[in-house]
């Protein structure tokens, strides 16, 4: 047998161990019992069903303090992958504290949130790809535009009263 195959089998048994040892360490889950407790935009705000709804399937799962697995989160790396996204998805912006913001921080978020969503940034294409319910369509960026924007503005006047 030639060295390069010798090689190639023994890397790919060594890969095999590694993965399968990395199923005994799943990381911690994101597992809240609800994603709108009563500090979450969805209590503060008190967004229409539809800005809820997509909120719920476009940005909970990485935003908020609880994550709805898929079943392949169970398997690693995948659950490592996610778990990572959703460490930083809540450390830029945790939707259901939102209430510890201030009012012209919530304005500011809104914003950031807006433009993520218009730009195509929000959610991470990957999510988009496994989650056919939050393939973001044109009527719910402008939805969704419209909405952040009513609020943005009623918070605005509110902080300066
Ligand atoms: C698969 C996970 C995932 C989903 C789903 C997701 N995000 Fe994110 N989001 C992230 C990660 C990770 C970051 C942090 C990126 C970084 O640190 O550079 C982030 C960052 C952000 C930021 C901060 C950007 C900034 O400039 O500070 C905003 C706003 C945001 N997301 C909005 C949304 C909205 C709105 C949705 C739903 C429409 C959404 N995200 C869905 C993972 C996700």
């Amino acid at each position: 047998m030639s060295a390069t195959r010798t090689w190639l089998r023994r890397f790919l048994a060594g890969t095999a161990v590694l993965l399968g040892a990395a199923q005994f360490f799943p990381p911690a889950r994101n597992a809240g019992t609800t994603a709108e407790g009563p500090q979450s935009l969805a209590a503060v705000l008190n967004p229409p069903p539809e800005v809820r709804n997509f909120l719920a399937a476009a940005c909970y799962d990485c935003h908020s303090d609880r994550t709805e697995y898929p079943w392949y989160a169970r398997v690693q790396p995948a659950g490592w992958l996610m778990a990572g996204h959703i460490r930083d998805g809540k450390r830029a912006l945790n939707l259901s504290t939102f209430a510890v913001l201030g009012k012209q921080a919530q304005a500011r978020r809104l914003e950031y949130m807006r433009d993520a969503v218009a730009e195509g940034e929000m959610p991470m294409a990957l999510f988009s790809a496994l989650h056919p319910r939050a393939r973001v369509t044109a009527e719910e960026k402008e939805m969704f535009a419209r909405w952040t924007e009513s609020v943005q503005t009623r918070q605005v006047v509110a902080a300066k009263e």
